[in-house]
């Protein structure tokens, strides 16, 4: 059981002897056993500074999904190592884009004369061959917390910004945020020929978004809003900017993983609040403020964990230590060289943002 002591008592102990070697990052998303013996938490863009400022680090143990690991390894130095505790913990969405698809994606672009006058903006959910591609064609990665800042930039260096891969995150920035319209967003399907566009289609749109989502995010809907108001009259609704456009349009407040928290730090004691996240991070939110008087629930009760970071949990944690602490290293993810490269120059990018 994920609190049986025995375990709990090995991973304190795997750490204790491992020091100053280790150091453990945990996403938000990351179940509660697991997030107990993080050394920072925080959302994608925060763990990636974090694992950047850490050289010291000989081992960084990636509690997260596939994707944060690899551009951990991409961040640090090629001294350090990076392991994810169970190597199945990936991103259902990182996978709806795969380098082929989108080299093939940039031939349809070029056919259409638009490729030269387009960015590509990739969302931190993505491969690093998804990022190196981003890296190559002159464009940067993005994290919830930043996407304004990317597409204001993208669109200082070119017409039309090419989105990776989540439809939505690209469509409430542009149009919530920066005011284009919806008119101005087209979605390019990797399933069907040409992406299912026309070459008119592609010339006219200023962004032109992937068609990849988050499969839990993409669970709220309009009516689990409309629901939540009318249960609870007076609650403030605040959402992932992963949500499809019409739940990210009737929300009160939008923000990553971080936003959130800090939202509710802020908040008036009396207040209440639905949150549109994943479960793990909502129940511990509801159960820290509940005391100080804030009502946290869960924007709709039929969504639930995000199954590929539930993989991380405390047997595979303590597993990674322990192995660690024998000189193992277990589940290591490297990125080659090549691709490193390129993925490096667009998270760069991201990190030198306004
Ligand atoms: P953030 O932590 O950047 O808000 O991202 C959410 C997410 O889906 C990570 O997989
Ligand atoms: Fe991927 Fe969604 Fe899970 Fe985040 S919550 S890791 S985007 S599937």
């Amino acid at each position: 059981s994920p609190s049986d002591p025995d375990l709990v008592e090995r991973a304190r102990a795997a750490k204790e002897r491992l020091g100053e070697k280790v150091f453990v990052l945990g996403h938000h998303y990351q179940r509660d056993e697991v997030i107990r013996f993080a050394d920072v938490t925080g959302d994608s863009f925060k763990l990636a500074r974090d694992a950047a400022a850490r050289p010291e680090a000989e081992y960084i143990v990636f509690c997260g999904v596939h994707f944060m690991a690899e551009s951990a390894d991409i961040l640090t130095s090629d001294r350090q190592q990076v392991v994810l505790p169970d190597l199945a913990a990936g991103c259902s969405m990182a996978d709806m884009a795969t380098a082929e698809q989108v080299a093939e994606c940039w031939d349809v672009l070029t056919e259409a004369g638009v490729a030269d006058s387009t960015v590509p903006v990739s969302y931190m959910n993505s491969s690093a061959d998804i990022k190196a591609f981003t890296g190559r064609h002159g464009g940067t990665i993005c994290t919830s917390s930043n996407a304004r800042r990317a597409l204001d930039w993208a669109f200082s260096q070119g017409e039309k910004v090419l989105f990776l891969p989540d439809q939505h995150l690209g469509r409430n920035t542009a149009v919530r945020d920066m005011g284009m319209s919806l008119e101005d967003c087209v979605v390019y399907n990797p399933h069907r020929p040409n992406g299912g566009l026309t070459a008119e289609e592609l010339r006219a749109a200023k962004m032109i978004l992937w068609r990849g989502h988050c499969s839990v995010h993409g669970r709220f809907t309009l009516d689990s809003v409309n629901d939540v108001r009318e249960r609870v009259p007076g609650i403030n609704v605040l959402v992932h900017p992963e949500c499809r456009h019409e739940v990210v349009a009737a929300a009160d407040h939008v923000g990553s993983t971080e936003y959130i928290i800090k939202t509710l730090e802020a908040a008036p004691a009396g207040s209440k609040w639905a949150i549109g996240t994943e479960l793990n991070l909502v129940r511990r939110l509801a159960n820290r403020f509940a005391p100080e008087g804030k009502e946290v629930v869960f924007l709709d009760r039929t969504v639930c964990f995000c199954s590929t970071m539930n993989r991380i949990d405390l047997p595979h944690l303590v597993w990674a230590l322990e192995s660690l602490a024998d000189g193992k290293v277990v589940n290591r993810i490297q990125v080659d060289p090549e691709t490193e490269k390129f993925a490096k120059l667009a998270l760069e990018r991201m990190l030198a943002l306004p």
